[in-house]
């Protein structure tokens, strides 16, 4: 027997006062350091979203230029560590392997806590593209801004500006998103005093499950199981008879469509216009659309109570294989961008936190066979 104990989701618990994004659920509209998502996602580099959550502020053109180079240097070291991290790389799920890698990681007595960010950020992304690129990973090329260089590490050639936007639009996107799981593991961690390592260790384990930062590969798995979109109607009629879960749709806290979807949906169009006629990127998204109507409208006739839209990792997907990132680099590459919002949260909550410690109720049931 189970026993479903109300309250266990921490639903509308408020477990941190944070000054680095705010997420609107019934209005849909996600800010991030006092702008809205749609306002500078595809407008402003992952660098400048850096800056932004650690300072507040957009960078001028040169705190810009010295954090893209703080990131390189970054980069660079991440990869002269590589030698050290035994067989971290070789795990066969990327997630494990970036989770082996990242603990790796020291602690810098002294280091500011940007400083540590862009340490961590950078190695992130460096052992992410080389862990897709074993045995031979691609050496960063420190001059290059971070989402051109990611791009390079990990497809083995020099991206287009456009894609270039994509990716930054994408990495702009997910930075941050209030107390979402691997935050709120990353800020219990950080609220016993230990280090922000560690914090983005358990981070990196929350992330990769399905329910939070693993869907995107499933969207696709799934994208490609319906084919055409005249196929999306049965299919996902077939699916939720069979009990399971439309991948990239619903959300804990979204109760309209996630305004992140339509960011990267505006990303993906972007991108679209700018390849060639050949490009399967269209085709991909009109697929993609469909399916969206149709999973929304069949949970909608569900589940007429709770609203279940398309949540960021839809559209994720479209937009990560549009790029060329193999599906297995998909929750990675989230990752290396949800880092530094988990960096600037260590910090928030070493600054401003205090143990999160809360209560469990007892309740005297036997066991749950299995
Ligand atoms: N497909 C089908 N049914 C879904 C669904 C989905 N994607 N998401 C929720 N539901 C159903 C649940 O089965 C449940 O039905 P029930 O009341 O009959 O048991 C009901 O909607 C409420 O779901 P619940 O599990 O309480 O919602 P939650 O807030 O805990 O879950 C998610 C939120 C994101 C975990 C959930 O929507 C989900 O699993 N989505 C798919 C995975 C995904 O896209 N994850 C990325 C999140 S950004």
């Amino acid at each position: 027997m189970s026993a479903r104990i109300e309250g266990s989701g921490l639903e509308e618990v408020v477990a941190a006062t944070t000054r680095l994004s705010d997420v609107d659920g019934e209005h849909g509209r996600l800010v991030l350091a006092g702008y809205p998502v749609e306002d500078i996602a595809g407008r402003v580099d992952f660098e400048d979203a850096i800056y932004l959550l650690f300072t507040g502020a957009l960078p001028t053109a040169a705190q810009r230029s010295s954090l893209r180079e703080a990131l390189g240097d970054a980069r660079e070291a991440a990869f002269e560590r590589m030698g050290e991290l035994g067989d971290a790389l070789a795990l066969p799920d990327a997630m494990d392997a970036l989770r082996a890698s990242v603990a790796h990681l020291g602690v810098v007595a002294g280091e500011e806590p940007l400083s540590e960010a862009v340490r961590i950020v950078s190695a992130v992304a460096v052992f992410a593209a080389a862990w897709a690129h074993q045995p031979a990973p691609l050496r960063p090329d420190p001059r290059l801004p971070h989402a051109a260089d990611y791009l390079r590490m990990v497809a083995g050639r020099t991206p287009t500006t456009a894609e270039v936007a994509a990716l930054d639009a994408y990495l702009v996107t997910v930075i941050d998103h209030g107390m979402n799981a691997s935050t709120f593991a990353a800020r219990v961690v950080a609220s016993t005093a230990s280090d922000t390592v560690s914090a983005v260790v358990a981070a990196i384990g929350a992330l990769k499950g399905k329910l939070h930062g693993g869907a995107p590969g499933p969207v696709l798995d799934m994208l490609d199981a319906i084919g055409e979109p005249e196929q999306a109607r049965a299919w996902v009629t077939a699916a939720l008879a069979r009990g399971e879960r439309v991948m990239g749709m619903g959300h804990r806290v979204y109760r309209v469509r996630d305004p992140r979807a339509f960011v990267l949906e505006r990303a993906i169009a972007e991108l679209e216009a700018s390849s060639n006629a050949s490009s399967p990127i269209g085709r991909r998204l009109r697929l993609a659309r469909a399916v969206e109507k149709e999973a929304e409208a069949q949970l909608a006739a569900r589940h007429p109570d709770r609203p279940l839209k398309a949540n960021v990792e839809f559209y994720t997907a479209v937009l990560l294989e549009a790029l060329g990132l193999p599906r297995t680099l998909f929750t990675p590459t989230f990752a290396s961008s949800r880092a530094a919002g988990w960096c600037a949260h260590v910090d928030e909550q070493r600054t401003h936190g205090r143990l999160i410690r809360p209560k469990s109720r007892y309740v005297n049931l036997p066991a749950p066979t299995r």
